[in-house]
Parts: structure tokens; sequence; C-alpha cells
């Protein structure tokens, strides 16, 4: 979108009034200039098709534009289809082909299938075949929530790369994957799915996964089709119930939760898939304004969407469709191109388009951008895969990657006397729920791809076992039960040993899709597990197993130490293990604000600074009255085992130009400590005084840095206009003249500051 430059007088004139709100969307695809966006109302005549441009390939697009000539009516709107079985999918290609299967695995049962496509249809069009490959297929990486902790873009393409190697290989082309879902809300199970609380990191993580998923050319036998989802603001959720209503505002919808989808457009992610909620009142999947005028108009996004499960008939539960025919005219008409699960397209396209509900222009961009991803995937031309290559075992070189990724995931919360690291001579105690556990390490959405099932993640037993010479271990209490007949073994354990590892928090199923809890505190009797055992009076080191902040405030009072591990995949115990007795220095930071309690959710770092910002000695500030202020832990917030000192940041010019000016902020870091560690730099923007409230602080900047003791580096970060503007509510971009603070450090509270002025 373009800057647009506006006088902070003259912006605010702008603003309110209903014809605002009418001329939202019109004004997003029109980009008025400053002149017309001060002195008269925006243009109602969009400047972009809403069907969006076709791509540059012109010879692909030939290709497409061919075969769409010879299709039937029938043959395109069983493009549109996506079925979860094989058996449908056969049902289907004897009847009228359906456009792809998602959920079955197994490369026999693949090239099966899509043998009846290519040589028993009509037109031999080949089947896409999704599944959700969302941190491994074969191999389990840290869930997305554990990699958005690294702070590091490399971690979360490296699981993409080997998910989409061992994927691609297998027959699977298409991934449910980047989920980009920012969210407040740690209730919210699928949390664990995305990249935390912040749009900037976000943005980073899922460019780095869509990369490492598509490659620059996704027919490659190793890399597969990205899909940038919930479209949109899904992690809006209200108090964090899954498929549960949103209603943003438009800037909240563009500042907050497009970013990480432009930037994935941008990057070139091949597929959309809608959300299940609502974005003021009207259900994403029937959502003109996100998908056709943000989505196709002005992010140009030329590949296609994809329902959600059973996305389309819900919009007759959400209460804006009469019927299955009503679902697809408001499904397909608002920009959805394929129905997952739902048949109301093939049940009732011919219909609605002989009664004009429905264009013929509309089914044509819809089989058009399918095809377009189709061919892009070299599908036509290899539509089969090498069954003898398929991947079901965990390789050498994958599992390595899952265990470098899984410890610059982890994140050390507390480290009382430096307990930590461990020492190989200490007698260690491993106790806990999760001290054995397999699966659960893996976190939601795994084992779905060949072999992950039957590969079990290493445990925290094992992996303490290989590193320390004297190892006990008693389970104390189960995850969730109450029963604490477990807990005199867990003291004596306890008790006779140098020091305790306390492995807890949830199962898998405890996080993820359809999995919201009202409370998130340790589940079960893992609390009184806690106490009991730092009764025996030793250190205790409490390793993190969960897929969502937890509610730690007992804990953090506790425990000696906390690393919070999240939930790290195969390689789990050992990458623990390695955290544990300091062959790898944690370096990683939270991506998401962990709350002191459950009644101050919503709690984030880039909230507004409102008029009465919180003070202690004032009652009359937006506080509780029985709590302290702020998060247990920030966002950005990580210890390590040395210390670091950054320096006041130094800037290029202490002016940038509003039009397309730059400048760069920098800041020396230096390791003051005795071991090589890694520091996460981070910057974050605030503009005090502009025509909407802006956030307190916005990261714009972070690099992990890597430093020997002693050693010193300058790190270096570019601000240009797109980090200092903002979308207003008529969702233009808006950079304003004035005052910008600059604050960097290690965290959402660094308090070295520097200042410049847009001109
Ligand atoms: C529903 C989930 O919301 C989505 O994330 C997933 O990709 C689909 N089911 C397909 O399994």
């Amino acid at each position: 979108m373009t800057d647009h430059h506006l006088s902070r007088r003259s912006a605010l004139a702008g603003l309110g009034g209903s014809a605002v709100l009418g001329a939202l969307s019109t004004t997003l695809l029109a980009g008025p200039d400053a002149a017309a966006a001060t002195t008269s109302p925006p243009t109602t005549t969009p400047v972009k098709d809403p069907m969006g441009s076709p791509p540059t390939n012109k010879k692909a697009e030939q290709r497409v534009n061919a075969l769409l000539r010879r299709m039937t009516l029938a043959e395109k709107l069983g493009q549109l289809q996506l079925v979860n079985t094989g058996d449908l999918a056969r049902a289907a290609l004897a009847a009228t082909p359906c456009g792809g299967v998602f959920s079955v695995v197994g490369a026999a049962e693949l090239n099966a299938l899509q043998k009846l496509a290519v040589k028993h249809t009509r037109l031999g069009i080949p089947l896409i075949f999704g599944l959700d490959v969302i941190h491994g297929y074969t191999t389990n990486f840290p869930i997305p929530l554990g990699q958005a902790s690294s702070f590091d873009p490399t971690v979360a393409e490296s699981d993409a790369v080997v998910s989409a190697a061992e994927a691609r290989r297998s027959g699977i082309n298409w991934t449910y994957s980047p989920m980009m879902d920012v969210t407040h809300e740690p209730r919210w199970g699928r949390i664990a799915e995305g990249d935390g609380e912040d749009p900037y990191l976000a943005s980073q993580m899922a460019v780095a996964k869509v990369r490492g998923y598509q490659g620059a050319d996704y027919s490659a036998p190793d890399k597969v089709a990205a899909c940038a989802k919930h479209y949109v603001a899904y992690g809006g959720t209200e108090g964090g119930r899954d498929y549960n209503t949103v209603d943003v505002s438009i800037q909240e919808l563009h500042n907050h939760y497009l970013p990480p989808f432009k930037a994935s457009v941008a990057a070139g992610v091949a597929t959309l898939m809608a959300s299940f909620n609502t974005v003021a009142g009207v259900p994403a999947h029937a959502n003109s304004y996100t998908l056709r005028d943000v989505l196709k108009g002005s992010f140009d996004f030329n590949g296609f969407v994809v329902s959600d499960y059973t996305g389309i008939q819900e919009l007759i539960m959400h209460g804006v469709a009469g019927d299955g025919a009503d679902a697809a005219a408001a499904g397909l008409t608002a920009g959805v191109d394929m129905e997952m699960v739902s048949t109301n397209y093939v049940d009732f396209g011919k219909q609605l388009l002989a009664k004009g509900r429905i264009s013929q222009r509309e089914v044509d961009d819809a089989v058009r951008r399918i095809l377009r991803i189709k061919f892009a995937l070299g599908l036509f031309e290899n539509p089969y895969v090498d069954e003898s290559r398929e991947v079901t075992t965990v390789s050498t070189a994958a599992r390595a990657k899952a265990r470098t990724a899984g410890s610059r995931s982890m994140v050390l919360l507390k480290n009382d006397k430096s307990v930590l690291p461990l020492k190989k001579t200490s007698k260690v105690a491993v106790i806990g729920p999760l001290a054995v556990a397999t699966y659960d390490l893996n976190g939601t959405w795994s084992g779905l791809g060949t072999g992950a099932g039957t590969t079990p993640p290493v445990t925290v037993l094992d992996g303490i076992k290989a590193n320390a010479t004297s190892v006990t271990y008693a389970k104390g209490c189960d995850i969730e039960s109450t029963d604490v007949s477990g807990f005199a073994a867990a003291e004596t354990a306890a008790a006779a040993a140098d020091v305790v590892v306390l492995a807890l928090g949830e199962s898998a199923a405890m996080s993820g899709e359809a999995s919201a809890r009202s409370d998130i505190d340790l589940p079960g009797v893992q609390q009184e597990l806690l106490a009991a055992v730092v009764a025996a009076g030793k250190p205790v080191v409490v390793v993190l197993f969960n897929g969502r902040p937890l509610t730690l405030q007992s804990t953090h009072d506790t425990a000696t130490a906390i690393l919070e591990a999240w939930a790290p995949g195969v390689e789990a115990g050992n990458a623990v293990a390695d955290v544990l007795f300091g062959k790898v220095n944690p370096g990683g930071k939270l991506p998401v604000s962990f709350p002191r309690a459950v009644g101050q959710i919503p709690i984030y770092y880039n909230h507004q600074n409102t008029g009465r910002p919180a003070d202690p000695n004032n009652k009359y500030t937006s506080k509780y009255l029985d709590l302290a202020s702020g998060p247990l832990y920030a966002f950005g917030f990580g210890l390590s085992y040395t210390s670091f000192t950054i320096s006041a940041p130094r800037l290029s010019s202490p002016k940038m130009n509003h039009r397309g000016g730059h400048l760069t902020v920098s800041v020396d870091v230096t390791n003051t400590g005795k071991v090589a560690g890694d520091e996460v730099v981070q910057v974050y923007l605030h503009d005090p005084v502009a025509s909407i409230a802006q956030p307190v602080r916005r990261l714009r900047g972070f690099q992990r840095v890597t430093l020997h003791p002693g050693q010193k580096k300058t790190v270096t970060f570019t601000l240009t206009t797109e980090d200092v503007g903002f979308y207003d509510n008529r969702a233009r971009f808006l950079v304003e003249t004035g005052l910008i603070d600059v604050y960097v450090g290690n965290s959402s509270d660094a308090a070295a500051k520097a200042t410049f002025t847009v001109v």
C-alpha cells in the first residue's frame, strides 16, 4: 500500500462519521493521496479489480486458460471441492473429479488416487494433496510458539525445509502451514500453533516458513505449496474460546492481524485458508472486504483461498446463510475458492449460476487460481512420487536439526544462584509427570506424517541420564489427576539428590484446536507437587512443557530455576539436557507475555497507553485492586548463563523523511560474562503523538547474536517509513511527521532510548 503523509491535524479531521465507515474498503483500494484524503471524501471507485490481477508468468497463465476453456461447468465446480478420505476421492473421481484430497497419507495410496485422476478422468487434471504439516511431517520440531521463542527465523525455516522434503517425498504437496494468527489469548489452545502476540515477529517467522516450504520453485521434489492461515483475526477470539466471535476495528485488523498475511503474500505464499471466526459480524468465509478488497485486491494475491473444515457449511450456523445454496453463494462471491469437506459449491453451483447468484467470472476465477497452483507445483509434469523415496523414519540429519531447533527455542525464566547449568557430577532427581513423557513432548499437530507416530520423542529422563552420572526418578503425579500418592517417593528422591529437575506442564492434547482452558495454572496437583519437592530443601529446576503461557506466580516464587521448554519435538529430552548441562546456553525470548493471573488477560506489551496509565499510587488509573500491574514475564524476556550489556542506541540521522526516508540504529552488545552465549537485541518504536493512539511500543527489529566471553559486536537495524507508519480506521497507511522514540534492549522493557523526527 502507498504511504500517505498527513499532518496530524488534517488526519484527525479526516476521521469519523458514517461516510468514512461506508467507504472503508474502497478507500483501501483507491489509496487517495494526501490532498484527496484531507480535502474530499474518499472515492468510491476501486482502482483494482477485486478478482486480483493475473500473475506475471504469461506462459503458465496461457496453460491455465487453455485448460479452463476445455472444462465443463461440472468439471470446474469439481476443482473447487476438497475431500478428506480416499473413498470420497474415489467416488468423486468416478463421477465428477474433485480438486484435491487432504489428511490421506502414504505414497502408494496417494499415487493410486493420482492415477485415477490423471489416467481415468476426461481431462486428467491432477489432484492436490494437503496435510497439516505444522511442525514436522516425520520429524517433529518444536511447536510454532516454541520456534517463535528462538527469535531466529532460521529455526522456522529449518523446520519448513525438513518438513517440505519429507512430505513431498511421501506424496504430500500442500501443507496447511504456516499458522500466523497473532493473539493476546493464552486461554486459546491454538496459541501453540502460531508465533505469539506480536505482528512483526509473526511476520518474520511466517515468511521464513513460506521460504522453507516453497523455496524459489515449489515444483521441486523437496518443496510444497504453503498455506497461510487462518485468514483472518482468528487470534482475537473472545475469551479465548475456540471458533468464537471476533470484532475488531479496521486499524486493529490492519495493524495487528493482517501484517503476517501481507508479508506472506509478498513472499509468494501459494494459498491461504479462511478462518472460522466472524470479523465485525461477517464470517471470514463470507467476508468480501478481507478476501476480495484486501487480499485479492490490495495485496494482489493470485493463489487460491481454501475454506477451513466445513467452513462454508458453517455459514448457516453463523446465521448469514439460510441453506447450502446461500452458503455457497456467500462463500464463492466473497472469494473462498475451494471448499473443504462440505459440498455446497458442487451441489449448488449450477443452480446458483443459472439464477445469477454467482457469476461465471467468479467460478472461472476460482478454478483458474487452483489450476495455477497445480501448474506451479509441477503436477501436470510430475503427478506421482517415487514410492521408494517415501520418508518413514527420522533421519540423523533431521534429528540434529530438530535438536538444535529445540534448544534454541527454550527460554530461561529464572536461575537463582546460577543453579544452572548443572554439573555432570551432581546427583540429579528427575521428578514429575512429564519426566518420562514421550508423544506429549511433540505438542499439538504431530504424528500425522508417515513414521511420526512411531517415533517417540526422547524423554527428559533419558536426556539427563546421558549427561549425569547419578540419576534417580520418581513421577510424583499425573498431568491432570488429583492423586497425590506418588508425592512421598518424590520427596524421598528429592531429599537424596543434590538437585531436582521437575518436569511439569500440559499434555499435548491440552493445547491446539478446540483446547481452550479457562484456568491456565499448572494442571492437576502439579503445583502441590512442586511445593512438596521444594520442602525437601534442595534446589529445584522446573522444566515446563506447555502449549501456551501459564500463570506461574507461585512457581516463580518457589522454584530455584525455571526453563520454558514448550513442546520441543522428537529430540525433546536431548535438547532439554543440552540446555540444563550448558552444552547450549539458552538464548530464547518470550514471544508472548506471561500473565500473573488469568483475570489479567488480555495482557500484551504493545497495548495503548490509555488516558490513565497504571500508577500504583493513584487509585484512579488503569489497573486491578488485587494484582500488581504488568505481566509476570514480559514479551521479549529471557535469561542466559552469561551476561550482556547493550549500549545506548546511536542513530545515523536525527531525521527521517516521511516520503521513503530511512535511517539506521546501532548498538554495541558485549558479552560481559564467562561463557559464550546468545543475546537477542530488540528494537521498539513508539509514536508519542499521532492521529490515533499508538501502542506504547512496537517491535520493529531483532537480531539474535552469539558472542564469546568479552566479545563485543555492533548490531545495526535499518528503519524506514514502513516502520514508523500505521494504518488508520480508513485502512490508510499513514506516515505522520513528528517525534519517534526508539528503545533498544533485550526485552520489551528496554530502557535505553533515542529519538528522531519524521519530517
Ligand atoms: C481445521 C483447522 O482449523 C485447520 O487449521 C486445519 O488446517 C484443518 N482443520 C484441516 O485439518
